[in-house]
């Protein structure tokens, strides 16, 4: 992370700023260190990724981080692996999010559970011209997918202030971001509600949050590709939860990508 970073975050106990206490610099690179806040609420970095985890995850969410957090050096592997599976080229359908990017200026932008950083290097692999305007952040509870992340920005050379952290608390600012992202992670999410409380949260007025994960269309549903899909991983089977989207949620839209194998909910503030 570098200094500037720590605008976007705030104390996940006392909500309040953040500084930096006791940090090791590569360059202008924060390597390790602490971060802290008024209070004195102290928050360890570790190569590169403060760890704003507060609250602790619950049992079942901590099933799943230690799950991620070991499938962390294979992961985009798997990812790959979708691609034959389902027939689509997912990190080609990744960079349909660019489509929610403010055209020009400057863009902030928070990539929630981002995992290894996917949707970052495919706004990267349309907007490669223009990354100056962009101001990234991703956030995961898994270090494991927080190192591959970092690992892959670093190759490709972009700036990502990373951090680790709960989306049930996120340690961001209101009102903050341009665009929200969330990918693959709702379905699973203990407190679907909360989770996107929060993404609404630290998005600015007008500002777009765009969540997808698995989930068929109706249509696909119906096919033999569809049944056989539902068959070998029943996640497929679940449906956009539109009931959890606050209610102060502006111009909700529910859409279907990935060739019709994940639904997507966009809404603003
Ligand atoms: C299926 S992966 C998706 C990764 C990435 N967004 C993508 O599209 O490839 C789900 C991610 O959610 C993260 N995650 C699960 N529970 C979380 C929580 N409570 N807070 C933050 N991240 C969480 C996991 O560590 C994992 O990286
Ligand atoms: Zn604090």
């Amino acid at each position: 992370m570098k200094e500037f970073h720590l605008k976007a975050l705030r104390c996940p106990s006392c909500r309040r700023s953040l500084r930096l206490s006791e940090v090791h610099l590569d360059g202008d690179e924060i390597e390790s260190g602490k971060v802290v806040c008024e209070k004195r609420h102290s928050w360890l970095v570790d190569e590169g990724i403060p760890a704003l985890v507060y609250p602790r995850a619950s049992a079942k969410d901590e099933t799943w981080i230690k799950q991620y957090d070991s499938m962390a050096e294979n992961y985009d592997d798997l990812l790959k692996s979708y691609d034959e599976w389902l027939g689509i080229d997912m990190m080609k359908e990744r960079e349909r999010l660019g489509n929610y990017v403010t055209i020009e200026g400057p863009s902030k932008i928070a990539d929630v559970s981002m995992g290894t950083g996917a949707n970052f290097a495919a706004l990267y692999g349309r907007f490669r011209q223009e990354m100056g305007r962009f101001d990234f952040h991703g956030l995961d509870m898994s270090h494991g997918m927080l190192r591959i992340a970092r690992r892959k920005f670093k190759d490709l050379g972009i700036t990502v202030g990373l951090v680790q952290g709960n989306v049930f608390n996120l340690p961001y600012q209101d009102d903050y971001f341009n665009l929200v992202i969330h990918s693959g992670g709702i379905n699973t999410f203990s407190d679907k509600s909360r989770a996107l409380e929060e993404m609404l949260r630290v998005v600015k007025p007008w500002g777009i949050v765009v969540v997808t994960d698995e989930g068929l269309s109706p249509d696909v549903r119906r096919t033999d590709r569809g049944k056989e899909i539902l068959k070998t991983n029943s996640l497929f089977g679940s449906r956009p939860p539109l009931e959890h989207v606050p209610p102060m949620a502006r111009h909700l839209e529910v859409a279907y990508v990935m060739g019709g194998t994940f639904y997507q909910m966009v809404f603003s503030k």
